[in-house]
This record gives C-alpha cells, sequence and structure tokens, in this order.
C-alpha cells in the first residue's frame, strides 16, 4: 500500500470524526451552528480526498464529475437559499431521495461490474433495494408536501404491497445469485414501483414521520455501498445518518404517540374529522388581548405551525421584549412535534434571537401552566388540543399537550376556524377563558404591541 493511500484513508477518518463531532453538536441550538460548519468541513474534505483514489481516473471521469458538482451545487445553493421555512420538510424529503438514488446508482454500477465476492454481492442488493426505495418514496413524499395530490388508497392496498414486497425479495435472490443487467433492470424497476407502492396511502399528516424513516434507509443504504467500495467514509457516515434517522423516526412516533405499523398502514391524517363541541368562540380585540398582557405576571407563549406559516417570529420577540421590559414574565413552552418537523419552533425563535433560557420543553414547562396568567396560543392547535387527554376516540389520544388549558386565561391567535394537522376541531378554543384573536398571527402581534405599547 502506498503513502497516498494510507493518506487517503486518515483523511477520511478524520471527515468520519467530524461527522461525529457535527452532530453531537447538533444536539443542542447553542452547538447547532458549529455542528454544521464540523459536518460540513467533513464532507468537503471526504469529496475532495476521493479525486485521489486511483479508480477515480482522469479525462471524461473526472470532467462528468465536475460538471456534476457544478450543476448540483449551483442548484442546491439556489434552492437552499429560496426555500421559504414552510417548505423545508419537502426540501429535505427531495435532497434525501437524492441520497438513495445515488446509493442505488452506485449499487447498479458495482453490480453491472460483478466483480465483487458474494459478501459485498448480497449488501450491493441490500443496499439497492433499500436506497431506491428511498429515492422513489421520497419523491413521493415530496410531491404530496407540495401538495400536487393527496393519499391514494385502494381495496386490499396492503396485501397488493406485501405481494409487491414478495416479488422484488425473489429478483433481488436471482440479482444476487445470477445477476445479469436484465435481472438487475427489472428488480430496480419493481424496486422503484415498491416505494411509490408504499408511499402513496401514507397520510400527508404522516409524510415528516416518512421522511425521516426514509432518511435513515438512505443513511444505511449509503453505509452498505460503503462497504461494497471499501470506503471508510461512506461506512461511518451512512451508519451515523441510518441510526440517527431511526432514532428520530421512533422519537417522532412517540410524541404523536402512534407506532411505526399505524403512520405506514393506518392511512391517518387526510381525513378531517368533526365532532360537537359545548361552547361558543369568543373573539377578543388586539386593544383588549393587549391590556390582558400588559396587566399580567406570567405569560406563556405556545408557538405552532402557524406561527411559521405567518413568519411572526421576529414581531413576537419584540413583543416578549417590550413585555419583560415592563416586568412580566414571559416565557416560552415548545411541544415537541410542534410545527412540521423536528425542532421547527426552536429554529425560528432562535432565527428571531429570542434566548434559550426562556424556552422550556414540554416536560420542564408543563407544571407551569396553572400558574401563569395568561397562555398565548399563537398558531398552535393540535399540541394544546385537550381531547388528546380525555377523548380515546380521538386521533391524537394519548399524545402529550402543552397544558395551555389550565392557565386563567388562553388568547388563540389564528385565522379563523382551520382545524390542525390531524384535522380535528380543539375545545380549547371554546372554552371560558379562551378568547380569540382572529387574522394572520405576524399582523395580530404587530397590533398587540401597539396596543401594549399605548397602555404602558
Ligand atoms: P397545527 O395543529 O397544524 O395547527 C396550526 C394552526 O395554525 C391551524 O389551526 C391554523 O388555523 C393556524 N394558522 C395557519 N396559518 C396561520 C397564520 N398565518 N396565522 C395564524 N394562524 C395560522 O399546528 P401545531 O399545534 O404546531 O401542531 C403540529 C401538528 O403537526 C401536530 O398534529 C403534530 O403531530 C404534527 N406533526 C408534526 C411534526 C413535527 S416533527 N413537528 C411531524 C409530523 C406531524 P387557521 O387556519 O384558522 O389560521
Amino acid at each position: 500500500m502506498s503513502l497516498g493511500y494510507w493518506l487517503i484513508q486518515v483523511a477520511y477518518l478524520v471527515a468520519s470524526i467530524l461527522f461525529i463531532i457535527g452532530l453531537k453538536r447538533m444536539s443542542s441550538p447553542k452547538g447547532a451552528r458549529q455542528g454544521f460548519y464540523a459536518a460540513g468541513a467533513g464532507m468537503l474534505l471526504a469529496v475532495v480526498v476521493t479525486f485521489f483514489l486511483p479508480e477515480v481516473g482522469g479525462g471524461i471521469n473526472l470532467a462528468l464529475i465536475l460538471i456534476a458538482i457544478a450543476f448540483g451545487g449551483v442548484i442546491a445553493w439556489v434552492s437552499g437559499r429560496l426555500v421559504p421555512m414552510t417548505a423545508m420538510p419537502q426540501m429535505v424529503a427531495l435532497y434525501n431521495g437524492m441520497g438513495g438514488g445515488a446509493a442505488g446508482a452506485i449499487a447498479a454500477h458495482e453490480l453491472i461490474l460483478g466483480t465483487h465476492g458474494p459478501s459485498q454481492t448480497v449488501l450491493a442488493v441490500v443496499g439497492a433495494l433499500i436506497g431506491a426505495i428511498s429515492f422513489s418514496g421520497s419523491l413521493v413524499a415530496f410531491a404530496k408536501l407540495q401538495g400536487w395530490f393527496t393519499a391514494l388508497r385502494f381495496p386490499a392496498q396492503n396485501i397488493v404491497n406485501f405481494l409487491a414486497l414478495l416479488v422484488v425479495s425473489l429478483f433481488a435472490a436471482l440479482a444476487i445469485i445470477y445477476g445479469g443487467s436484465g435481472v438487475l433492470l427489472v428488480f430496480f424497476l419493481l424496486v422503484l414501483a415498491l416505494g411509490v407502492l408504499v408511499t402513496v396511502p401514507v397520510g400527508g399528516a404522516d409524510m415528516p414521520v416518512m421522511i425521516s424513516l426514509y432518511n435513515a434507509m438512505t443513511g444505511l443504504a449509503v453505509a452498505f455501498e460503503g462497504y461494497v467500495l471499501g470506503n471508510p467514509a461512506m461506512i461511518i457516515a451512512g451508519m451515523i445518518v441510518g441510526a440517527a434517522g431511526s432514532l428520530l423516526t421512533f422519537l417522532m412516533a412517540r410524541a404523536m404517540n402512534r407506532s411505526l405499523g399505524n403512520i405506514l398502514f393506518s392511512g391517518f391524517g387526510e381525513t378531517a374529522i368533526g365532532g360537537d363541541i359545548e361552547g361558543s368562540l369568543k373573539p377578543i380585540n388586539a386593544n383588549d388581548a393587549g391590556a390582558m398582557l400588559a396587566f399580567a405576571q406570567r405569560v406563556l407563549i405556545v408557538p405552532g405551525y402557524g406561527m411559521a406559516v405567518a413568519q411572526a417570529q421576529h414581531k413576537l420577540w419584540e413583543l416578549v421584549k417590550l413585555l419583560r421590559e415592563h416586568g412580566v414574565d414571559v416565557r416560552f413552552a415548545i411541544h415537541p412535534v410542534a410545527g412540521r418537523m423536528p425542532g421547527h419552533m426552536n429554529v425560528l425563535l432562535a432565527e428571531a434571537g429570542v434566548p434559550y433560557d426562556i424556552i422550556g420543553d414540554l416536560d420542564e414547562i408543563n407544571e407551569e401552566f396553572s400558574n401563569t396568567d395568561v397562555a398565548v396560543v399563537i398558531g398552535a392547535n393540535d399540541v394544546v388540543n385537550p381531547a388528546a387527554r380525555t377523548q380515546k376516540s380521538s386521533p391524537i389520544y394519548g399524545m402529550p399537550i402543552l397544558n395551555a388549558d389550565k392557565a386563567e386565561n388562553v388568547i388563540v391567535m389564528k385565522r379563523g376556524k382551520g382545524r390542525g394537522f390531524a384535522g380535528i376541531e380543539n375545545e380549547l378554543f371554546y372554552r371560558d377563558n379562551t378568547r380569540m384573536l382572529y387574522g394572520d398571527a405576524q399582523q395580530s402581534v404587530a397590533a398587540l404591541i401597539q396596543a401594549v405599547k399605548a397602555m404602558l
């Protein structure tokens, strides 16, 4: 082995260590930015040293790789800058799908070469299976989140999917035993179709969990193909993504009180569920709501998806600063699945400059609602729905919720009677101590700032 070979291996090891440090730093909002830089530096290093591998060759190979990097880089840069925060889940789905597709393409190339031993061939086929399902499934998830189509269901769908899985497994065995481009072509087409079949019935509401699952699968596929290529950086990075993605999938499912099987096979989240609720919705205007806040001692703010839609976080922080300057104790209560992606609210609040020490997670802050004068619910719905505690028939039954209803007064900011993600009514909005401040959240907060300024 030449010195060059060992230098490349050491560089891959350093890249892998940077990935691990990056992931560790990303586990807290404080270190997330450095985490991104560390993982990004690791990726850059891994890509650069790969150019020095003898099998990359020169000439046409090098030109093709550089064109692909330039083309993909420009698209990623532009789309990454333009994408609105609310469209982030589908963006992640798209990029994740590309990773799965890349792993599948590597597998296809290696299997057509047919120069590997039995263990590599098996892993190449399994990686191809996982990667290609992740590719087509993620594209379907992207299209659904873009609102291009809704869940598609037909009779005996789960049985059809199971039979499709059996046929795919048969072709996977044929690809391992006999290989050949004909078998491989049919195998890949079937796997891609399976990814579509498995994803189309999943409700749009469950898409973020599916994306996280596909993310884990892409990681595993990359790790398997790393083994086939003998590339340690791919193995380590792939395993990290696989493990982190699996954990995230289970944590998201648990925070929604759903099992993975229920998410994959039930079709939850597409249908709106009705329900008769006693009481009435009682509107409040910004002046009265501003007075409630200005004269409160303790205020807890519950942000949700609507805050992201309205991009109200900057104005909200302005309001919070104003109230805190005048002695009101204002803090934020964050539900683990508020918004549409993990950490969604934390990211938005961090972007607005809200300090971490006034943001509390569900576990640490939930008890405090009963000592709170005003709970302000801004664009949140399901995460404060008391039906989760009491109504066994409710799709969110068992999901832990923020106890906004236990505050002395509740102000809810939303545009109208729109339901939340789960499509169900929220009895909190009808309670005696709740007042509805209607309007786009950003405009409502701006009006509250004016009202509070006039009062203090
Ligand atoms: P949701 O239950 O989705 O409710 C959002 C509310 O915001 C709606 O009722 C809507 O009512 C209001 N809204 C929309 N645009 C608005 C605007 N411009 N200004 C003011 N209000 C606006 O949100 P949530 O409470 O954050 O719950 C999150 C849901 O997503 C949960 O069911 C959770 O399980 C699910 N989910 C989350 C994740 C992650 S990881 N976060 C992943 C998958 C699923 P109007 O239309 O009347 O305004």
